[in-house]
């Protein structure tokens, strides 16, 4: 069995992919910062439940306690948390979106490694965006190029570049990140944007399901590789 956690599960992408890797068999763990709306989610896929705040470093190490105790290893974890955080462009706001963003990147993953360690195939997959990629927001023929998003794209520049850095130093562990693919979820229903979450999730997927010989340290979306 494949031991799975999924920060921010209780809906949108993390949900779907959630509802795809355990029709795939995976044991699945839903990460999310409310236990009403984590444990609806997880009752509701047959998954199970970890109380995971990304800002929040107790939260994070208990959750991964929880997961060490019950199954003792951890083989996929996908950091998909993730804020807009359009409000303001002024600090407290750039705070909380690094915070969760980027910042959460790394608790996280700190958190996991020596369970993701005791896997014989693991797995990180941090759901990014290509907004965050300075080849597409500086490429006119790109969507990217007119998205005035400064905090969002300037802290999934971030989650990427932890990703290629975790790739380096973590050898023994593939860490890949993703564009989803604009998605429409409560993230972007302002915008009354996006294709159904069960197409975005499928990049998610196969980025989960890579086999041992399988890339690390690149930025992917659902046609293959992005550039920076
Ligand atoms: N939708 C798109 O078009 C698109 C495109 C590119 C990338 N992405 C990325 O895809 C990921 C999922 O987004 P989505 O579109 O599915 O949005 P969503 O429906 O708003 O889901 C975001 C999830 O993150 C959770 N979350 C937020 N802050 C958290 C925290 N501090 N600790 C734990 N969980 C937290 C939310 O929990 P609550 O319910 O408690 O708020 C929710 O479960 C994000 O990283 C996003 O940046 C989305």
């Amino acid at each position: 069995m494949t031991v799975t956690l999924i920060t921010g599960a209780n809906k949108g992408i993390g949900f779907e992919t959630a509802k795809q890797l355990l029709e795939l068999g995976h044991v699945v763990y839903i990460g999310a910062r409310d236990v009403e709306r984590g444990e609806k989610a997880a009752a509701a896929l047959g998954a199970r439940f970890v109380q995971l705040d990304v800002t929040d470093d107790v939260s994070v190490s208990s959750a991964l306690a929880t997961i060490d105790s019950a199954e003792g290893r951890l083989d996929v974890l996908v950091n998909n948390a993730g804020i807009l955080g359009n409000e303001f462009l002024d600090g407290p706001t750039a705070l909380r979106v690094f915070d969760t963003n980027a910042v959460g990147v790394v608790r996280v993953t700190e958190a996991a490694l020596p369970l993701l360690r005791k896997s014989s195939n693991p797995v990180v997959v941090t759901v990014s965006s290509s907004l965050g990629s300075f080849w597409a927001v500086n490429n006119p023929d790109r969507p990217e190029f007119n998205v005035p998003l400064a905090l969002y794209s300037a802290s999934k520049s971030a989650a990427t570049m932890l990703t290629v850095q975790y790739a380096k130093s973590q050898p023994g562990i593939k860490f890949n990140a993703l564009e989803p693919g604009t998605t429409a979820t409560d993230m972007t229903a302002a915008f009354g944007i996006g294709r159904p979450v069960e197409e975005s999730a499928r990049t998610v997927v196969r980025l989960a399901t890579l086999d041992a010989d399988g890339p690390t340290g690149t930025l992917q979306d659902e046609t293959g590789e992005l550039r920076w």
